[in-house]
């Protein structure tokens, strides 16, 4: 832990934090890229768009069911809670994650701006009903709303518009803080990687926790190679 990374931390007067499948990797949900990833097995073109729900809504659908029944057995790593203890002492903290695992409020974050929507969320593909469906395993799949159409996950797929308030929030966050934390995020994914540098226009320093570099790690003035469930802690302590 280098002795700079806290000093930017304890001098900081806004902090906001972007999360990727990353954090959650410790506490034993597989990431979408790398040596382990989810991807590794299944293209996202087959599994995370429209087309594919269209196309095959059934293996869509035991695909999240798989994920879900992971996610609903695993429990928030030191990543998660260091996260939000930060929270409890920084009055202008903001959390924005492009994950759906939920990981972040089980561990107390309070405020989370879910670019990607929940996996723990259903929405009818016809009239538009929402709820949270914690059911694992889901009962029926593909599981269909009360006027009979598809039901689809809550999540963002690739193609497809972020939800624009958390949106809003998130760009309000990266413009306005004076620290931004990257944790566990490949940064290849788009809007959300645009960010790192709109908080670097903003003047704010940059911090990167991850395994490895990625594509924004010149952007970030501190790189923090590591394991987000261990550098957190230490960084926060
Ligand atoms: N600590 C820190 N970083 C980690 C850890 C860890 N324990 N384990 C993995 N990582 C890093 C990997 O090195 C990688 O850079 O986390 C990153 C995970 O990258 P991805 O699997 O691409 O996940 P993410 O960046 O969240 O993907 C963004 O893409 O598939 C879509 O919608 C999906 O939200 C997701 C988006």
């Amino acid at each position: 832990m280098t002795p700079q990374a806290k000093q930017w931390l304890s001098e900081a007067r806004r902090i906001a934090v972007l999360t990727g499948s990353g954090i959650s990797a410790e506490s034993g949900v597989p990431t979408f890229r790398g040596q382990d990833g989810l991807w590794r097995t299944h293209r996202p073109e087959d599994l995370a768009t429209p087309e594919a729900f269209a196309r095959d809504p059934k293996l869509v659908w035991e695909w999240y069911d798989w994920r879900r029944s992971i996610i609903s057995k695993v429990e928030p790593n030191p990543g998660h809670f260091a996260l939000a203890s930060l929270e409890d002492r920084s009055p202008d903290f903001q959390l924005v994650t492009q994950n759906v695992d939920g990981l972040h409020e089980r561990a107390g974050s309070r405020r989370v701006h879910h670019l990607h929507g929940s996996i723990w969320r259903v929405r009818c593909t016809e009239c538009g009903a929402e709820n949270n469906d914690g059911r694992v395993p889901m009962p029926v799949i593909p599981p269909r709303c009360g006027c009979g159409a598809l039901v689809r996950p809550g999540v963002v797929w690739f193609g497809e518009p972020l939800p624009g308030k958390a949106w809003m929030e998130a760009e309000r966050a990266a413009a306005a803080c004076d620290l931004l934390i990257v944790a566990g995020t490949s940064a290849q994914v788009y809007p959300a990687a645009s960010l790192v540098p709109l908080a670097a226009r903003g003047g704010a320093r940059i911090i990167e926790i991850n395994l490895e570099e990625t594509p924004l790690s010149g952007v970030a003035g501190l790189a923090l190679r590591g394991k987000a469930g261990e550098i957190l802690p230490q960084l926060i302590s």
